[in-house]
């Protein structure tokens, strides 16, 4: 009898679930966007591209502006990743020797400036760390996906 009652109960509540899931309530996606809206983020997009453009390239007033310092040896990132080369954005999240933790793009990005550059690392949330990882996504952009690799 219990168990009736308990079975009842899940039926009852899935049909309410999906009652409300029909009448629009849960619905993440319903129009597709516009042309327009589309152009609107990739310009977001691409205007944080080429900041992180510039801080991959060690502009100083860049650097300046977003008051951060990735390098003290003189070194940009370009010099020893041209075009982002050998950065595999795509790979992440993995295992990561030199940090020997499961580590994110951002983590790595942080360990570079650390390390090699002797800067001052970034918050993961910062605009500068935001604008590094969108050009070197966008750098890698039609890369063939092969995550999990190092
Ligand atoms: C002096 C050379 C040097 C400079 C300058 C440098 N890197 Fe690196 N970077 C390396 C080396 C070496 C590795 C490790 C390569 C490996 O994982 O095999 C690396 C790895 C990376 C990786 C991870 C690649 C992977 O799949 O493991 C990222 C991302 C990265 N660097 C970003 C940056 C950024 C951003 C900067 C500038 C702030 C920068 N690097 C500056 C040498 C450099």
């Amino acid at each position: 009898m219990k168990k009736n009652g308990t079975t009842l109960a899940i039926v009852i509540s899935l049909s309410l679930g999906i009652g409300l899931f029909a009448a629009g309530g849960a619905s993440a996606h319903k129009a597709k966007h516009t042309p327009e809206q589309l152009k609107a983020f990739e310009d977001v997009f691409m205007e944080q591209v080429m900041i992180g453009d510039l801080l991959f390239h060690g502009d100083a007033a860049t650097e300046k502006q977003l008051g951060t310092k990735l390098s003290k040896t003189g070194m940009a990132c370009a010099m020893c990743h041209p075009f982002a080369s050998d950065t595999h954005p795509y790979e992440f999240p993995k295992f990561q020797e030199q940090i020997n933790k499961f580590s994110t793009l951002r983590d790595m990005i942080n360990w570079c400036i650390e390390k090699p550059n002797e800067g001052e690392i970034l918050e993961a949330d910062s605009d500068a760390m935001k604008a590094l990882e969108a050009y070197i996504l966008w750098s890698n952009r039609g890369s063939k996906l092969d995550p999990g690799r190092h």
